[in-house]
């Protein structure tokens, strides 16, 4: 006889108690159960290394994916050595502040002029709650704040052939008409007997109690189709003159056919994305607190800065790296090689990697993205605009503008002036500094009127595509089920690589951390069985 799962659970209450019970409903997915499990990981211990001598690791790159692999494999006892070109660890995720100094590959060096205290973050910009880079801030002590990632005051702008074009709609606005119209639609239809197919007399007055509440929708009208459940706009999406001791002066909505022909709904499918919802999280004082929390815990004489590799291989005993410092060329040789570089970089430097590991690195494809920190002297975006932290998204060659999350009523701020991507980035990344300061004005003062061009006290722009050593924001692969992702997957000898590239989670922190831990784990599973 079939048993419910009501029956199955009672019985097991039964026999087993309330903590049985309990854990029974995790499993079958019905408890409120604490976190969503983590990809599994088992840390490598100091005693599972007794008896087996010193292992030694040698680790390409001191970004987040190479630092979290010698961090894990350090606090187990392997002796790693980690070779960073930059002088500096995070590799993309990366702080800009007063005296930051950088030169492209076009040549442009830029010095930031911001002021004390003032930053902004060139890569990596924000935490979803559920990644395991909050995990680390945890146990390496870098305090966090909120990622404003939505904000009902910030913009839509988008420039088409309706009638919104050019016009900044506030989210808020966006977001109410999206869901008004939708909700009026679909409980006229409903009402109207359209989805008599799919649901019964008691699932359609659910539905059209959910779309009046969703949507702010009208009550039905005995006898007149058309007018039943309209949506006519409300205090949710907008004042003229905002409630006071009178009433307030809603703003009209936008015309239905613009809504749908300007595209604003399809922005709302990105705060629903697993990665992207709030609440998110930042670091205090910026991202790279991650990167130097990691190299105080490794302990900063493990990480050679300065160091660019130019050859690695597999020997017969390990591997070697040969390196380049300013004091001329050296080599390390180690028992395994963790290769934390981008695979594109890792492709072009010699090795004696097989040819078909190499074609896997080189096919992974590269993405373009670039930043423009503004600091303004006036926090116009509060003081005129009643903006909070958030984002405008244009859907010009801006893309993304974000307002700064912390520094509320502060004297100063570095607002995100664009934050684009793939065509957009390339634009932006072909120009000067100076230029792109230009032309970032230029186009977020449509948005946010003149005052966008005054009070400009600073700015830093980074071209993701002509920074050295990255030479891209991040890659993609044309397909995982080619060969290629899993040819890298696996140890080439004793070379191993880690990266965000190697996970499912590319262009997060998260991914660099999840593959190093795979790696670490793959490793020492090895090392162990020995
Ligand atoms: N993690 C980056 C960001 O949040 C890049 C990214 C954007 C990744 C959107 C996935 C989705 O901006």
């Amino acid at each position: 006889m079939p048993q419910t799962r009501r029956d199955f659970l009672k019985q097991v209450g039964i026999a087993g108690g309330a903590g049985v019970m309990l854990q029974s409903m995790g499993a079958l997915g019905l408890s409120p159960a604490a976190a969503a499990d983590r990809p599994p990981f088992t840390p490598p211990k100091p005693d599972d290394l007794r008896g087996r001598g010193t292992k030694s690791v040698v680790i390409l790159g001191a970004g987040i994916a190479g630092l979290t692999a010698a961090y894990e494999l350090g606090k187990a006892g392997y002796r790693c050595t980690v070779l960073e070109a930059r002088d500096r660890p995070g590799g993309r995720s990366w702080t800009i502040r007063k005296g930051t100094k950088e030169t492209d590959l076009a040549g442009n060096t830029q010095t930031a002029g911001f002021s004390a205290g003032q930053y902004m973050n060139a890569g990596p910009g924000r935490l979803p709650q559920h990644h395991l880079t909050v995990d680390y801030c945890r146990e390496l002590g870098v305090e966090l704040e909120t990622f404003v990632n939505a904000n009902a005051e910030g913009y839509l702008y988008r420039v088409g052939n309706h009638g919104l074009s050019g016009q900044p709609v506030r989210h808020r606005a966006a977001k109410a008409d999206t869901f008004g119209y939708i909700s009026e639609l679909l409980a006229k239809a409903t009402d109207q007997g359209a989805l008599d197919t799919y649901l019964s007399a008691s699932d359609k007055d659910a539905l059209i109690a959910l779309l009046r509440s969703v949507g702010s929708i009208g009550p039905k009208v005995a006898g007149d189709p058309a007018a039943s459940y309209r949506y006519t706009g409300g205090g949710r999406r907008g004042y003229e003159v905002e409630p006071g001791v009178t009433a307030g002066t809603p703003l009209p909505p936008y015309a239905l056919s613009d809504v749908l022909a300007s595209g604003i709904g399809q922005y709302f499918s990105f705060e629903l994305g697993w990665d992207q919802a709030m609440q998110m999280l930042q670091p205090v004082g910026g991202m790279d607190q991650i990167a130097y929390a990691f190299e105080r815990a490794i302990g900063r004489g493990k990480i050679r800065y300065g160091t660019e590799v130019v050859a690695y291989r597999n020997t017969s005993q390990g591997v070697e790296v040969d390196y380049r410092t300013n004091g001329g060329q050296r080599t390390v040789d180690a028992d395994f090689l963790v290769c934390a570089l981008p695979p594109h970089i890792a492709a072009k430097i010699t090795s004696n990697l097989p040819a078909e590991v190499v074609t896997a690195l080189r096919s992974a494809t590269v993405t373009n993205a670039g930043k423009i920190g503004i600091e303004y002297g006036r926090r116009w975006w509060e003081l005129d605009h009643g903006i909070y932290g958030g984002i405008t998204n244009a859907n010009n060659e801006l893309g993304n503008m974000w307002y700064p999350s912390s520094g509320f009523h502060g004297k100063r701020g570095v607002m995100i002036g664009y934050y684009n991507t793939g065509a957009s980035a390339n634009t932006y990344g072909a120009l000067t500094p100076q230029q792109r300061l230009v032309k970032a004005l230029e186009q977020g003062a449509q948005i946010h009127g003149p005052a966008y061009t005054r009070d400009v006290r600073a700015a830093f722009s980074t071209d993701w595509a002509t920074n050295r050593y990255s030479e891209g924001a991040w890659v993609g692969w044309r397909s995982r089920t080619d060969g290629n992702y899993d040819r890298l997957l696996a140890p080439t000898g004793n070379i191993y690589f880690a990266g965000d590239h190697m996970s499912y989670t590319i262009a997060w922190q998260h991914g660099a951390i999840v593959s190093a831990r795979a790696v670490v784990e793959s490793l020492h599973q090895r090392v162990t069985a020995a």
